[in-house]
Parts: structure tokens; sequence; C-alpha cells
């Protein structure tokens, strides 16, 4: 036989709770001669299986009625899910504090956070000790900041002999040039990377160009190649983050981008180089665009990972007037502008996975490819040339 405040001990509750427990019936002493309550196993048993109950997330009054009448099997199996539910949720946020302490990959959680809190996940990286330039690199390519120091060395390892960095020709470069009114003036060109456009923007026009890329080894790699080509005169390299640009308001007559306005996010980027332009200035800028309404579930899952903000060429469209712009003209780069990208890409991929052995880079390059081949068709690279309007 047990007094009240052993059993308290032995369960762990407090005296109150017992006699609180006593008043709604769930246990019962007996009255010993010297006035004291006394319990016996029973009531012990009783009260143990209760806390088992409670800990499965029921309330008291149904740990009640399941100890004394039929078990409610149908209030036991939504438990039982909201149960399951609650470990899932437990099980992702350790996956994450393992993550985080470098035991696993991280990829999937920067993948979800960069989708539902984009400007969060940057800051938070920046906290973490990482500079915009990487932070930017991290939520774009090596999306675990773990791996990110091997994934960039490997990453570039590929690219520095790429000099195209992104799909496109100059059939489609001199196209967007020939919708142009006028081919003079101050020009920026934006994420020129190793300068694969800018070298035609200097030969086919006689604007003055300003370079920017935030990649210095690139630029350096430009200046070279304009050197060689007896260009120099005719383009300024600046090392420069494209969202934050050095330049004064109305400063140019033509901004061009190719594959880079993605990287703050079109919206942000169409708002804020608009300022930049002079009136009725043109942008001549490129995006990733879902050309069929229904994409295969991969095809669909790839992008979404890679490029949520991922639209319809008709949507741009519509964000390119609400934000201020006529739409001049508007076409798909051709098929010869993407086999110019994967081609070599894939090539490059073939002759350093060897040395690459278990590079993440690699990897996530080769499922890039793969989407790429799977294509049919399902998304475009759009190319959009818009007017400011008046
Ligand atoms: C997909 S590549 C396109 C390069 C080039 N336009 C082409 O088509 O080959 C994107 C370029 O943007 C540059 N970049 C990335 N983030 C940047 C930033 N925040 N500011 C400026 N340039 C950036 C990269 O270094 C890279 O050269």
């Amino acid at each position: 036989m047990y007094k009240i405040s052993q059993l308290a001990e032995l369960l762990g509750l407090s005296r109150t709770t017992l006699l609180y427990y006593e008043k709604l019936g769930l246990i019962k002493g007996q009255r010993m001669s010297n006035g004291y309550r006394s319990y016996g196993d029973k009531d012990l048993q009783r009260l143990k299986l209760l806390q088992n109950l409670q800990a499965g997330g029921l309330t008291l009054k149904e740990c009640q009625s399941c100890l004394d009448e039929k078990i409610d099997r149908a209030l036991l199996k939504q438990r039982l899910s909201e149960l399951d539910q609650e470990i899932e949720k437990k099980q992702k946020s350790r996956d994450l504090l393992a993550a985080l302490l470098g035991e696993s990959r991280l990829d999937e959680w920067h993948s979800n956070l960069n989708n539902i809190a984009p400007d969060a996940h940057l800051e938070w990286l920046i906290k973490q000790g990482f500079d915009e330039k990487q932070a930017m690199h991290l939520k774009w390519l090596s999306k675990d900041m773990n791996e990110h120091e091997r994934y960039m060395q490997d990453f570039m390892r590929v690219f520095e002999a790429l000099e195209r960095w992104g799909p496109g020709s100059e059939f489609d470069t001199d196209k967007a040039l020939g919708l142009l009114p006028d081919k003079s003036g101050e020009w920026l060109e934006i994420g020129c990377g190793q300068g694969i456009a800018t070298k035609l923007l200097a030969s086919h026009t006689d604007a003055h160009i300003t370079a920017i890329d935030n990649d210095q080894p690139a630029l350096n790699f430009l200046d070279n190649t304009l050197q060689t080509l007896g260009l120099s005169d005719r383009v300024t390299t600046v090392c420069a983050d494209m969202g934050k640009l050095p330049f004064q308001h109305g400063t140019f007559d033509v901004i061009w981008a190719e594959c880079s306005a993605y990287i703050i996010g079109v919206e942000n980027a169409l708002k804020s180089w608009r300022k930049l332009l002079k009136p009725n200035g043109i942008l001549v800028v490129s995006d990733l665009v879902w050309r069929v309404d229904e994409p295969s579930q991969d095809t669909k899952a790839f992008w979404q990972g890679e490029y949520p903000d991922m639209t319809t060429a008709t949507s741009r469209v519509k964000l390119a007037q609400r934000l201020g712009y006529e739409v001049v003209n508007s076409f798909p780069i051709s098929d010869e502008s993407w086999d110019n990208y994967y081609q070599p890409l894939s090539q490059r991929i073939d002759e350093v996975e060897k040395v690459l052995e278990g590079s993440s880079a690699i990897e996530s390059l080769k499922r890039e490819v793969e989407a790429y081949q799977q294509r049919e068709h399902q998304f475009d690279y759009q190319m959009f040339i818009l007017r400011v309007a008046e």
C-alpha cells in the first residue's frame, strides 16, 4: 500500500495532481484509521497507463474513458494520425539540426527555405559568415553551406574552360540587336560573364558598353579578349553586384542582360534596372520560361527546385507592362542557342568527372544536362525587348 506522497514520488506527479485525479474518480484511495489515504498497486498501474495515454496526446477525459469504457477506435485513429504528423515534423527538425552540424546534406532545406523566405534565407546565410556573393552562389548553386567550398571549386573547374555560361548564340543576340531602333549611346551589360555577348555587342554597334559582373577572373578574361580583338576602347568592365549597381539613375540608353536577371529575381531586376535607363531606354533581358501548361512531372520537379520563380512568357510580359515597360518584341532563343551551351558543358563534365569523383557540383550539372535533354520544347529561354513606357 502507498501513501499519497509515496505514490506521487513513484509517478513523478504532485500530491495536488493526485488529489485532483481522485476527485475525477481516476483513482480511489482507501481512508485508513489514522485518516490518511492509502493506494494499492492497482492505482499505481492505472496511473502509469494513464500517463502513457497522455503522452500519446489524449486529454484526461479521453484517457479516463479509455480506461473505463470500451476503446473509442475513431478517436485513437485520429490521435494516431496526429502523432504521425508530429513525429514527421520532429524528424525534419532533427534532420535540420544534424545537417547544420555537418552530419548530412542541407540542400533540400536550403531549397525549401529559399522558396518560402528568400530574403530571410540570404540574411541568415550572411549571418553565418558568408559574404553576399557566396550567399548568392549558395542560393543558386551549391545549396549546402557545409559543402559550399568544394562545390564552388568543382563548379568553377567546369566553367573556367567554357566561354559561354548560359544558353545563347550570335544568331539570337544579333536578332535582338536588329530589333533595336538605335545602336549607339551608353549601354550597360549585366552579368556579362566571360563576355560572349559583349564581344558581339561591341563589334556590331557603335555604343560604349559598360560590362558588369561580380566575377573578377571572368572580367579579366574578357579584358584580354577585348584587347586581342582591338575593342578595349569600346568596353569598360566593372566588378559590381547587379543588385546594387553603382550608376546614377537615367544613365543608359540600353541595358543588356542575357541569362542573368534570374539571379536577383526578374521582378526585382526589371524594377531596379528601369531606374538606370534614360526615357525610352531599352532593356533586353532573357529568362527561362515554361512553354507548356503541363510539363512532365520530372521536368516540373527539376525546375521547381532550380528556379522556383519560373513562369510563362505571357506572365513575364504582363509583369513588364505592370512595371512600366512596353514590349517591343519577344522571341524564344533558337535550338542552336541551347546546344551552344549544353554540348560543350556536357563534354566538359565528361572530361573532369574522372578527376572529381563524388562531386555534388558534377552531379547537379549532370541533372541539369539531363533536364535539357528531356526538354522536348516544354520550356524556352525567351528574349524580351522592352522599352521604358512614357
Ligand atoms: C548564367 S551566367 C551568364 C553569363 C553570360 N551572360 C553568358 O550568357 O555567358 C550569369 C553571370 O552572372 C554573374 N553573376 C552572378 N551573380 C551576380 C551578381 N550578384 N552581380 C553581378 N554578376 C553576377 C555570374 O558571374 C555569371 O557571369
